[in-house]
């Protein structure tokens, strides 16, 4: 395997971490809700932006407050220096994690999508949180049916060779291996799947605080 550290990384030094006096546990508690990150994490094509969105929605009718990180948005924007080879996306799911992170401690509830193809990086985001943080969602959609299905013609260009790194035809996706949710997509709208999503908040406590 490649060297998986980046150039984007560097070791400041002389710096200080400063304690703030509004704590993570004020801001949830003037919210009701417990904040935490919802990793959506599955191939292109499976439906996480769609999903991720009616979720955002759910909760938001819900007097929820949450913000959802989305793939092509934040690589317009924060990543737009980055591509998809194995070091980029590295970095990729590195900065979202951190990102998403500092939306936890200000109370939110954060949605992210990417595709987040290898179990090392969302195992790190994952450790970069408390535990109960970092709630994994799988939208397990086989590769047959998002390629069928196709909404940005990128299997197409990907097959012809157009473009190269593509996730699932030559550039590996790890599944998770114990998500929290495994949403299997098939004859299941993404409605329904939200649905899977929001109830399991409520029944974990994720949307009230003490
Ligand atoms: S990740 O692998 O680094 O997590 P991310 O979710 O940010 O990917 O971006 C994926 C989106 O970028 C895809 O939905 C697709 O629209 C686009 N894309 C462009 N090139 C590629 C590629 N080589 N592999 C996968 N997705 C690509």
């Amino acid at each position: 395997m490649k060297n998986r550290n980046t150039q984007h990384v560097t070791q400041s030094t002389n710096i200080k971490w400063h304690p703030h006096h509004v704590t993570k546990e004020g801001r949830a508690i003037l919210k009701r809700q417990r904040p935490c990150i919802l990793w959506f994490t599955g191939l292109s094509g499976s439906g996480k932006s769609t999903i991720a969105n009616a979720v955002e929605e759910m909760l938001f009718g819900l007097g929820k407050h949450t913000y959802l990180l989305d793939g092509d948005n934040i690589r317009h924007g924060l990543n737009s220096d980055l591509g998809f080879d194995e070091a980029a996306r590295v970095e990729n799911i590195r900065r979202i994690g951190e990102v998403a992170k500092l939306f936890v401690d200000s109370g939110l509830i954060v949605l992210t999508a990417f595709i987040s193809p290898f179990r090392k990086d969302r195992e790190q985001v994952r450790r970069m949180v408390e535990e109960g943080e970092f709630i994994e969602i799988f939208v397990d959609t086989p590769l047959e049916i998002c390629e069928q299905r196709d909404p940005k013609g990128l299997y197409k260009k990907a097959r012809a060779g157009e473009i190269g790194n593509f996730t699932g035809i030559d550039s590996p996706y790890e599944a998770p291996e114990k998500p929290e949710i495994d949403l299997k997509t098939e004859g299941m709208t993404p409605l329904e799947a939200a649905q899977i999503v929001v109830t399991y908040l409520q029944s974990k406590g994720y949307l009230n605080a003490e």
